[in-house]
């Protein structure tokens, strides 16, 4: 089970898009100071929507420096088998809710292909931008200041489905899955890659996660039925960003 203080409960979707919003700024600011840099992995879905939007919003971006967004680096944690103007591409949501409206360099933005016909090659090509951006020798992995995370209503992570051979991968950065469940297949980084990031930013809103929150943070260890509990940063901290709804709901108040 989580220590408590890993644990960061709003009343509502908004105020923990807002909280999230500050830890990024934060977290973005210290990287800038420290490194010069900072490297951030995005999440899809429809839970950080609130997010980018609140930090593409006039008011927040008066208060963050021009600075920070010229020297933050995108990446996504994993992507539809789509082009990147398609309606379920991650990429496009992030475009259109938050890295239209900020000042950062095109070539500060790495997505993924998803637009290949086979997936396999996407995840291929992502991992060489991985390599070549981070200037990883073999066997080594990179290393975000920031991942942000959701969770599926069946416990799933970035594309990191129940028992998918994707979670068994210990020596790629990426993979392009089949998805039963889907019937499709994704491309994901895998979850070494997310363990290596200096944080991981798990966002939870929605009373209709509560049953599976409370399997996953109170329950017993099942990764391979609920992956999101392979997620857990080897130098790194990791920190849940839920709502009250499903909090409450999930009996961790
Ligand atoms: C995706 C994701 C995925 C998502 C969860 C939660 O591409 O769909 O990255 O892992 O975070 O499925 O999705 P919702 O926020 O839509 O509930």
């Amino acid at each position: 089970m989580l220590e408590p203080s890993d644990i960061r409960i709003q009343e509502s979707p908004e105020a923990t898009a807002r909280e999230a919003a500050r830890e990024w700024i934060a977290r973005a600011n210290r990287a800038i100071e420290e490194r010069g840099r900072f490297y951030v992995l995005l999440s899809g879905g429809s839970t950080p929507k609130l997010l980018y939007r609140y930090l593409s919003g006039d008011s927040v971006r008066a208060q963050i420096s021009p600075d920070c967004w010229a020297r933050s680096y995108f990446f996504w944690g994993d992507e539809r088998p789509v082009p990147p103007d398609h309606p379920e591409s991650n990429y496009r949501m992030a475009r259109e809710t938050l890295l239209d409206y900020l000042p950062v360099p095109s070539s500060h933005i790495f997505r993924i292909p998803g637009e290949r016909a086979d997936p396999a090659e996407a995840a291929a090509a992502y991992e060489q931008d991985l390599r070549h951006v981070f200037h990883l020798l073999p066997g080594e992995w990179p290393r975000f200041d920031l991942a942000l995370l959701g969770m599926g209503l069946d416990g799933h992570t970035a594309s990191l489905f129940p028992h998918s051979d994707a979670l068994g991968e210990t020596s790629r950065l990426v993979v392009a899955p089949w998805v039963e469940a889907l019937r499709s297949r994704r491309i994901t980084l895998t979850y070494p890659v997310f363990n290596n990031a200096r944080c991981v930013l798990l966002l939870v809103t929605g009373a209709e996660k509560a049953e599976t929150l409370r399997h996953v943070l109170r329950g017993k260890r099942q990764p391979e039925t609920y992956p999101v509990q392979l997620i857990r940063p080897t130098a790194g901290e990791l920190l849940w960003f839920i709502d009250r709804p499903a909090a409450e709901q999930a009996g961790l108040v």
